[in-house]
């Protein structure tokens, strides 16, 4: 089983919405909605807090999202605090291609990082030219190896959006501190969807029961926070959650 996470990595938070049957999306091409006006408000000021936002490369490709704090007041927040107006954005990437157009690069002044294996390096770094850093991250690249990275460059919270392959490694190599999951009030009913993880050997299961530091109901939706380390109780201290 792995360990908790390294006191030196960055508290993680990992972020999803689901359907009541534990799907993250549905088939068409038409993106599905599962969080709602309420809950997009939240998470704009969950990634306020953070340093970064790391999502997949599938999520990148398919829902083409920008990644950026919305709220106005949050982002000058951010500036007076000598931050960025929004957090980094990072993506990991084996193989494939990644749009230099997309959302993901084109919205926002913080940097963009793509974490890519050692034999796309430089193809990549040729695709995307100046719009991101691309990060040589091993013949086999690792989250552990992606979080390290991240703290190396100063990242103190990292927030992670998805998709299915993402929050699995995270939760699987025992990196994450926190698991927020929003649960829609549908269902998908298609086997085929992405379910919110894949298979893996969770740190928490019937042996190792997760601890539900919060529940919260905004409008027609079900927030459940859980604390996932024991960072989490210093690190949200105050915070106003619980
Ligand atoms: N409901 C929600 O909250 C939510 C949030 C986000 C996404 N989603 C949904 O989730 C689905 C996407 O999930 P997904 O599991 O298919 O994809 P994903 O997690 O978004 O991305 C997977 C991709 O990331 C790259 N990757 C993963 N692990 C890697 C590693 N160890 N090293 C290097 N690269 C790595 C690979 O990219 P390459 O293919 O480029 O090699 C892989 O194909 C979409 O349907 C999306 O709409 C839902």
């Amino acid at each position: 089983m792995p360990d908790l996470p390294d006191a030196d990595l960055p508290y993680t938070v990992l972020s999803c919405a689901m359907s009541l049957d534990g799907y993250l999306d549905d088939r068409t091409k038409r993106r599905l909605v599962l969080s709602n006006a309420q809950d997009l408000d939240r998470v704009d000021a969950v990634r306020a807090s953070c340093d970064a936002i790391l999502v997949g490369a599938v999520t990148v490709r398919t829902d083409n999202p920008r990644l950026v704090v919305r709220g106005e007041a949050r982002r000058a927040q951010r500036v007076a605090e000598g931050r960025p107006a929004s957090p980094h954005k990072v993506t990991v990437t084996r193989h494939s291609s990644l749009d230099p157009t997309a959302a993901f690069f084109a919205s926002g002044d913080a940097e963009k990082l793509v974490y890519c294996a050692s034999a796309s390096a430089g193809r990549l770094r040729r695709e995307l030219g100046e719009v991101a850093t691309v990060v040589d991250a091993g013949s086999a690249p690792s989250m552990t190896t992606v979080s390290a990275d991240l703290a190396a460059r100063g990242v103190r919270r990292l927030l992670v959006e998805g998709g299915q392959a993402v929050h699995t490694q995270f939760l699987t190599g025992g990196l994450a501190d926190e698991l927020q999951v929003v649960i829609a009030p549908f269902f998908v009913g298609d086997s085929r969807a992405p379910r919110v993880v894949g298979d893996g050997d969770f740190p928490w299961n019937r042996d190792r029961r997760a601890r539900l530091a919060d529940v919260c109901r905004l409008g027609d939706v079900v927030l459940l926070r859980y604390a996932l380390s024991d960072r989490f109780d210093t690190e949200t201290a105050g915070d106003g959650w619980t």
